[in-house]
């Protein structure tokens, strides 16, 4: 539920405190009935007319963005630190990050302004998976991994199966780097993960979401995702949810 000034100013009919007046003036329908007060909220589904013209609903639009470390995943920031949302300074629509990554994690990130789809890619009942990379203090051993791989109990319950692999050791640094494809999303799960079995992540970039990897881009760059690659993730979100 939205108010109904904000919906009109985001669809692009007039300033927020134009909308206003025009709302005072008798000029908009909600429903096909005249609204004159200005706390009224609104849905989706309701029909807006403003002098007679059914208003067009903002169009869905869906972003891939290359996070780098340093940067909030949300719309704004009280400290005034850099949000995702700046790096889409051209993009009129609502957009928001669909899930979050860490301050201090890079990698990819999609964002939308499309509440549906976003809901059903960070519900953990439909198990997207999601592939990160991960700098090790310490190298782990085969069992340490294992652990991982089997579930391994964190403050919050024990975690679901993973899929790891050990991608390189240095030795004389001691660290390791180790790529794991987890499909839930609780709080820095992965950097918790990791610390249970007794190796601090030291730097996280997340690689892959689902089938979308980082392709070509660096960081701070980001792309649209094609329709097909909507719908593909769309069928991903409804499989799971039949699972
Ligand atoms: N796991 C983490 O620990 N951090 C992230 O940003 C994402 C997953």
């Amino acid at each position: 539920m939205e108010r109904l000034q904000k919906v009109m100013a985001h669809a692009g009919i007039a300033s927020r405190r134009k909308a206003e007046q025009m709302i005072l003036d008798g000029k908009v329908r909600v429903n096909g009935k005249t609204v004159k007060e200005l706390g009224v909220k609104v849905t989706p589904s309701d029909k807006i007319e403003v002098e007679g013209v059914q208003m067009e609903k903002e169009r869905k639009v869906y972003f891939l963005l290359y996070k780098p470390r340093g940067v909030i995943s949300a719309v704004s920031d009280d400290k005034n630190r850099k949000v995702v949302t700046d790096f889409f300074p051209n993009v009129e629509e609502r957009i928001y990050p669909v899930g979050r990554l860490d301050y201090d994690t890079s990698g990819l990130l999609l964002l939308t302004n499309d509440g549906e789809f976003a809901n059903s890619l960070t519900h953990p009942k439909f198990e997207i998976d999601k592939t990160y990379v991960a700098r090790l203090k310490g190298i782990p051993t085969k069992e340490d991994l294992q652990k991982l791989e089997r579930g391994i109990k964190l403050e919050d319950g024990m975690t679901a199966p993973a899929k790891v692999k050990l991608l390189s050791a240095d030795t004389k640094a001691a660290k390791a780097i180790v790529q794991i494809t987890i499909h839930e999303g609780r709080n820095r799960q992965v950097r918790r993960m990791f610390e249970a079995i007794g190796f601090p992540v030291q730097k996280l970039s997340r690689e892959q979401f689902a089938f979308l990897t980082l392709h070509s881009l660096n960081a701070g760059e980001s792309r649209e995702l094609s329709p097909h690659e909507v719908k593909q993730l769309r069928v991903l979100a409804d499989t799971g949810k039949r699972r």
